[in-house]
């Protein structure tokens, strides 16, 4: 599907992707790509705007990242954010040099001269700074638009072509009017126009799966999170019957789960299939101990079974909910259309010989909430906080026992049911209970008592690369500890993970 984009040349800034979200906010679609893009390539997606993104290098330094020079021949408006701005000034002539006072956070910026990007916008205003380096010197042609008091040349312009450079970085929440200088540098400068929404997406992407797809059959692995859902329901649309979900059951859902799932793709109508294989992957666990061989057990086996569905089926097309996160971060800074290796479902494709199907490959999480919203997808699945492949085998510290199972499933429903009742669920980026491998010694009406350890964690993350561990309320704590206590048998302790990630990680093994 062709498509005019923003074209975001990425130089490894951690914040492209909300660069590219940003733009998509506007109603514009953008890409991020590699900045040593072609300028056959860039000129090829007649893009409306192209924007250079910070990143960590120093442009002075030997092999420093930079674009193809003629980019800025090219007449295309361009506006360089942070390293992007010291990339234009050190490719057009002026100079860059290390930074005697380094900026981080805060700045105070003041708009010296009237400009489109700053149309509608206060001449003082607070910018969220992060550099070490800063331009000391304008390359000929150029103007200051603004200053900071640490960075002279914060705004710069070309005195005759579309070509910007800010020191700041306008797509994080911290900048103030950062959306508006966004949009005026896109609307206003580069006329771009909107052709980015969820209901026009949605109508072609449905065409193009059904293209793709012809008569072939297709499956899908289902979790009952958003991804797979999503996928899922789009592509029924486009292929109906031909079409079948698996939702493989592998003892190792939370308390009520497989049900739930299943009712939920009932009441939509769709193809779907639940193989209930508990027995068969808690028979594999027996015995196993070790974190990493645990995942790989629940993961061949899961692959063994699906394989089955898959062939009875006679699948030619494996649909999976891969989303543009992935998809960067698999390509890196390299860029490069480097498809992710390691898929939802490990392996899946290249060893089942199946043609791949991901149709929400350009979308952002939050875009694929908004089209399941669309599809009719129900709330619940739409919210649902994240949930390890693997399950429970993960969070029963050691040996996954049948009974321990049972005592988990009741204390982490306790703790969802009490977040959900507080209003506290979403407003955290994913919750769950632990069961710890040790006893504790408690003191229940009188009885000294020699039981199990419970662990609550709760943590705040975008995407669950780093994380901190979500204050929640005394209150709330208390009266969850209180429940889990009295109402699960077999505990007498509960804690509260406070460790954010890094060091800890998210999930206990
Ligand atoms: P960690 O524990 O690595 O978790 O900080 C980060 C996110 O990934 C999830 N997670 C997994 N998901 N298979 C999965 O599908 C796994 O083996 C796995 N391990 C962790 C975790 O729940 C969190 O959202």
């Amino acid at each position: 599907m062709r498509r005019k984009a923003v074209l975001i040349l990425n130089f490894g800034s951690q914040y492209v992707q909300l660069i590219a979200r940003r733009v998509r906010e506007l109603g514009i679609y953008s890409q991020i790509v590699p900045f040593y893009l072609s300028l056959e390539k860039i000129m090829e997606n007649e893009p409306y705007a192209l924007i250079l993104s910070g990143g960590p290098a120093s442009v002075y330094t030997q092999g420093a990242p930079l674009p193809d020079e003629r980019i800025y021949t090219l007449g295309i408006p361009i506006l360089g954010i942070c390293y992007g701005l010291q990339a234009i000034t050190h490719q057009l002539g002026g100079t860059v040099e290390r930074a005697q006072k380094q900026e981080y956070g805060r700045a105070r910026l003041e708009v010296l001269k009237e400009d489109p990007l700053f149309e509608g916008l206060p001449k003082n205003f607070d910018v969220w700074m992060s550099h070490a380096d800063k331009v000391s010197k304008l390359p000929r042609d150029f103007e200051i638009l603004a200053k900071s008091e640490n960075s002279p040349y914060a705004v710069i312009k070309h005195k005759l072509k579309p070509i910007y450079g800010v020191q700041f970085h306008p797509e994080v929440s911290h900048t103030q009017y950062g959306k508006e200088i966004l949009a005026n540098f896109l609307f206003k400068v580069a006329k771009a126009e909107k052709n980015w929404k969820m209901e026009n997406f949605l109508e072609e992407k449905v065409k193009e799966v059904r293209e793709q797809v012809g008569n072939k059959k297709v499956i899908c692995a289902l979790s009952g999170g958003v991804d797979s859902t999503v996928a899922f329901v789009l592509t029924y649309r486009a292929v109906g019957n031909n079409l079948l979900g698996v939702f493989v059951d592998h003892g190792l859902l939370r308390k009520g789960e497989a049900q739930e799932v299943e009712k939920h793709f009932k009441q939509m109508g769709l193809p779907f299939k639940r193989v209930n294989a508990s027995k068969l992957f808690l028979e594999r666990l027996k015995g196993v101990e070790d974190p990493e061989e645990k995942r790989r057990i629940v993961g061949h086996t899961f692959v063994e079974v699906f394989e089955k569905e898959a062939k009875e089926f006679g699948a030619q097309v494996l649909l999976q909910g891969t989303l543009y996160p992935d998809v960067v971060e698999s390509a890196g800074i390299e860029g490069a259309q480097v498809i992710k290796t390691h898929h939802n479902v490990g392996g899946l494709p290249e060893r089942m010989a199946l043609e791949l199907l991901e149709p929400l490959r350009e979308l952002f999480k939050d875009e694929v909430r908004e089209l399941g919203k669309l599809l009719g997808v129900p709330k619940e699945i739409l919210e649902r906080h994240p949930f390890p492949g693997p399950g429970l085998a993960i969070r029963i510290l050691g040996e996954v026992k049948e009974e321990d199972l049972e005592i988990l499933r009741e204390a982490d429903a306790i703790f969802i049911e009490e977040l959900k009742k507080a209003g506290l669920y979403n407003k955290v980026w994913q919750a769950f209970a632990v069961l710890l491998p040790v006893k504790s010694v408690g003191v229940m009406g009188d009885v000294r008592t020699y039981e199990r350890v419970v662990g609550l964690r709760a943590v705040d993350s975008t995407d669950g690369m780093t994380a901190d561990w979500s204050k929640l309320p005394y209150d709330f704590l208390d009266r969850v500890m209180r429940r889990i206590i009295n109402e699960v048998k077999g505990i007498n302790r509960v804690v509260y993970d406070i460790s954010s990630k890094p060091p800890a990680t998210i999930e206990w093994e």
